[in-house]
């Protein structure tokens, strides 16, 4: 399975920490942020890695990460997105980095205290679709939101002013190869971008999105300022965990 880890964008809901740099680069404790959802894929064992990032500061990634040596990477695979085009967008850019393969993406800013393993071997073994993880959260209007007939996901809103749950669909996707061709199929929503969401809704709608809830803690940490602090309590706090 290959891994592609989403660090583009123009984080503007961090300026002005944002204006002269990457959201991704910006300390979480003690490391820059990419390297703990960069960490969450090697700790579920994935050694095949492409970072899409974006902007004006897409170099600082390769002087920052180089091939990967210091994670125990034999190399690592860059590609650049231009604009803000949405989460489905980026994925796209890893069309052939895939190649075919099963791919479990995750977003730059998304830190979990516990390693996935579990989840991933599962997907490995399902046959055909994809598969998310959910959190129970306080604010579930913030993030995409599942509906729920008993522990299934029945549909996802993206951001809904009433949710129907109390749970986010946290930022760690994976899926078979079919997301190529449901991405092609997408418009782009009234924020102009190309929404995870409505990937995961095709595959709910033809029947192979599997789900599981997440153990431990989550956190966006790009999301706000105050995400940004909180995180950084929280690896402090647990002495995060799926960096070793
Ligand atoms: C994105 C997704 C949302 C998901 C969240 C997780 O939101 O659109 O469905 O719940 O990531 O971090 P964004 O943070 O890009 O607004």
């Amino acid at each position: 399975m290959k891994g592609v880890v989403l660090a583009g964008g123009l984080g503007t809901r961090l300026l002005p920490l944002t204006k002269i740099t990457n959201k991704h680069l910006l300390p979480i404790f003690d490391k820059p942020m990419i390297y703990y959802p960069l960490q969450t894929l090697i700790s579920a064992g994935i050694e095949d890695i492409m970072i899409v990032t974006g902007g004006n500061n897409a170099g600082d990634f390769l002087r920052l990460l180089g091939n990967g040596k210091e994670f125990g990477l034999k190399d690592i695979n860059y590609t650049y997105q231009e604009g803000e085009g949405g989460i489905a967008e980026a994925l796209d850019l890893a069309r052939n980095f895939a190649d075919g393969e099963k791919t479990i993406i995750i977003l730059g800013d998304n830190i979990i205290e516990k390693n996935i393993i579990r989840e991933k071997e599962e997907f490995e073994k399902q046959k055909e679709g994809g598969k998310i993880l959910i959190k129970k959260v306080p604010n579930p209007s913030s993030f995409g939101v599942p509906e729920l007939v008993g522990e299934k996901v029945v549909g996802i809103e993206e951001k809904p002013e009433q949710p129907k749950t109390d749970y986010a669909v946290i930022g760690i996707y994976m899926y078979d190869s079919h997301v190529f061709d449901i991405i092609s199929t997408l418009d782009r929503s009234d924020r102009g971008e190309l929404e995870i969401t409505d990937v995961n809704n095709a595959y709910i709608k033809n029947g192979t999105m599997t789900s599981s809830v997440l153990d431990g803690w989550w956190i966006d940490a790009g999301s706000s300022p105050e995400n940004l602090a909180e995180a950084t309590q929280l690896v402090i706090k647990t002495g995060v965990n799926n960096l070793t």
